[in-house]
């Protein structure tokens, strides 16, 4: 990684920084080739007339010109060409035709604003014992020509035809100019000298039979690295259809318009940098204009802020020992800031620990900082994703918009709930710490218990039966939980809460208590749950002023106004819950036909004497000798 980072900054200083050269978030390379505007493969990617293809069937992907152009090699912005592959013709050997003449297509017809370039490409054909005309159109090959040349054949295989230091200069290979204006095709009338070439003597052996022609990249041909040999037998595989072989030619391209005066004037002019200016093509291309960035700019004039200056670019060689000493000083600046980040990060951690640990004195994350008991509780990701068959659907147990909760079947065999937390803001993280500093402290059979943390998951024990909530406001005329085991429970929860106040090292104060959030197990006992608002009060104090939390209807008026949280916050809570288990109505709903609350109307029939008005049927039904 040091390494990596340490050459990344070596090359910094040293490369230009990669410049735009497409669009918004256009495509920008196929296959290797970079694709500037005003080339681009999608609608409203490319100018009109320069769309190009992406074909991904090949490995690696190659690019045409429009759909049914040829191959795209490269494209420059700067000389307004394109490489492309060029197409090899072929022409059987003498004997069946005395001349052919054959349209040569160079460019599908329907591709506007490219030409053959007449500067960069030259007509370059191949073999024996032929004279070989070019012309624009077919009916003046034999008066004007642009081309013409009868290579000559001597018997022996000429000198220098192996080691690149003969150029097609007649023998065996002739080369003729390119003239201006190609856009599509051109016309050859190739005719045989010999025209009872299979009575005579079959051509000498240094030069196969037949004819070969390509309108090829001048600079390219006449490279002296390859022989001339090489490259004829390249010519002749090629023609033969050999597809890895690549032999280049240029097209011109320009924009459309008959100047650069006229083009200025309209709203689609294409010259739209700062520091371009439009030049009148001079390329072989139909009239047209193309763009510049001015002298001392470079990159693409067709998008805004295309050209920059290459000043702001350090050259190479010269500022070589300057870039290497801002790449070192950058490296270390890198490293320093990772090791800041860590170091904050850390103390970040440690920050949210010291805040919890401020807030509830101390004494619950004391603990959870404590490594025996992190190391128990914290329970790695691969494990609950063990546990729960890679948080298969098919284990959700329930869930709402803050997570879900999953069942779970530990490594021990122990059956737990898995609560996987939705998102990531700072309230549910405050509340996920404060809900495991909290439960880490307590060991009641009322309460549910957390077996363990991992990130923002939470493990704990797995509660079978659902809430008292559910059990209670079940719909219609079914029966809910009997009168003996509503009892038995609100002594368990108070049990449970008696607990969380008094027994504990410190004051916990539920906050939250209600019957969605008091879980029955198999034999239906009570278990409390959701501590994720719970607050605890140190002993030496009554209440803490707190932000006011809870649920509707459930809430203590008394707290609701003074924001002082005490234990008897819970109690009130825990006497709506009563009222809720007596009457089987809503708290955080019921509206009574007057507007009052649950628990005004409930203690206003009380004090009328009128209870049997609000309390559950079936309450009334089996609680009758009791009562
Ligand atoms: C641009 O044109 C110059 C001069 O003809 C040539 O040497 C260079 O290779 C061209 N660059 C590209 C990318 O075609
Ligand atoms: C000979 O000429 C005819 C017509 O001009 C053409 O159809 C045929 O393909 C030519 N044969 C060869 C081998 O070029
Ligand atoms: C092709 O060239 C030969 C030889 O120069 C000539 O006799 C013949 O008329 C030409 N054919 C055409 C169609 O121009
Ligand atoms: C070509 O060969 C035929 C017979 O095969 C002959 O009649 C004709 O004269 C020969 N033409 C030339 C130009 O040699
Ligand atoms: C582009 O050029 C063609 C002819 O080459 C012409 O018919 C057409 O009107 C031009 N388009 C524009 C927008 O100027
Ligand atoms: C471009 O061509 C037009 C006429 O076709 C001419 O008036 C103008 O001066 C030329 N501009 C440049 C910059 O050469």
């Amino acid at each position: 990684m040091g390494v990596f980072v340490f050459s990344l900054l070596l090359m910094m200083p040293l490369a230009a920084p990669p410049a735009k050269i497409a669009l918004g978030n256009c495509e920008s390379t196929c296959g290797g080739v970079d694709i500037p505007y005003p080339f681009g493969t999608s609608y409203g990617c490319h100018r009109r007339g320069f769309r190009v293809t992406c074909d991904r069937t090949h490995r690696p992907p190659k690019l045409f010109l429009q759909s049914n152009g040829p191959e795209v090699l490269e494209i420059s912005v700067r000389n307004a060409t394109v490489r492309v592959r060029a197409v090899v013709w072929s022409f059987a050997a003498a004997g069946s035709n005395a001349s052919d003449v054959v349209k040569v297509t160079v460019l599908p017809s329907n591709l506007r604003p490219y030409a053959l370039s007449a500067a960069r490409n030259a007509l370059v054909v191949v073999g024996c014992g032929f004279q070989l005309q070019a012309a624009a159109r077919p009916t003046t090959t034999t008066r004007t020509p642009f081309g013409s040349c009868a290579p000559s054949c001597p018997a022996a295989e000429p000198s220098g035809l192996r080691h690149g230091r003969r150029e097609c200069d007649g023998v065996g290979c002739c080369q003729a100019p390119i003239p201006a204006g190609i856009t599509s095709s051109f016309h050859v009338n190739l005719s045989w000298l010999d025209r009872n070439a299979t009575a005579a003597p079959p051509p000498p052996s240094w030069v196969a039979p037949g004819a070969r022609m390509v309108t090829v990249e001048k600079e390219w041909w006449s490279h002296r690295r390859n022989a001339l040999a090489a490259k004829m037998s390249l010519l002749l595989s090629s023609a033969r259809g050999a597809d890895g072989l690549v032999i280049p030619a240029v097209l011109d391209w320009a924009l459309n318009a008959s100047s650069c005066a006229a083009a200025a004037k309209r709203s689609d002019f294409g010259c739209v940098s700062k520091n371009s200016e439009c030049v009148n093509s001079t390329s072989s291309a139909a009239a047209g204009y193309v763009c510049r960035c001015n002298d001392g700019y470079d990159g693409n004039p067709y998008l805004p802020g295309g050209c920059q200056d290459p000043r702001m670019r350090l050259a190479p060689g010269v500022f070589l020992s300057m870039g290497v000493g801002i790449g070192m000083c950058l490296l270390l600046l890198v490293l320093a800031a990772i090791y800041a980040i860590k170091r904050l990060r850390a103390r970040k951690v440690k920050k949210v620990r010291e805040y919890f640990f401020k807030q509830n004195r101390g004494l619950l994350l004391q603990q959870l900082v404590d490594k025996d008991i992190a190391e128990r509780m914290i329970f790695k990701r691969e494990e609950l994703e063990k546990a729960t068959a890679k948080f298969d659907e098919a284990r959700i147990l329930g869930g709402g918009g803050h997570g879900t909760v999953y069942k779970g079947i530990l490594l021990n065999q122990h059956v737990v709930a898995i609560k996987k937390s939705k998102f990531v803001i700072q309230k549910e993280i405050d509340e996920f710490i404060n809900e495991v500093a909290i439960l880490s402290q307590i060991n009641h059979r009322n309460v549910v218990k957390l077996f363990g943390c991992c990130l923002r998951d939470r493990v704990y024990e797995f509660i079978p039966n659902g809430t008292l909530y559910a059990h209670l406001h079940v719909g219609g005329s079914q029966r809910s939980l009997p009168w003996k085991d509503r009892l038995r429970i609100a002594f368990e929860v108070a049990d449970s809460l008696a607990y969380l106040h008094s027994a504990a090292s410190i004051s916990i104060v539920h906050r939250d208590t209600k019957t969605s959030n008091i879980l029955l197990d198999d034999r239906l006992t009570a278990k409390v749950s959701d501590f994720g608002a719970s607050r605890g009060i140190a002993v030496d104090q009554s209440s803490v002023t707190t932000g006011i939390q809870g649920t509707h209807g459930y809430m203590d008026p008394e707290y609701c106004y003074t924001a002082r949280l005490t234990d008897k916050s819970d109690v009130y809570s825990y006497g709506v819950m009563l009222v809720e288990l007596l009457t089987r109505k809503k708290p955080s709903m019921y509206m009574s036909p007057e507007g009052a609350s649950l628990v005004v109307h409930f203690t206003m029939l009380l004090n009328q004497d009128k209870l049997y008005d609000i309390l559950d049927e079936q309450v009334i039904e089996e609680g009758e000798d009791e009562v």
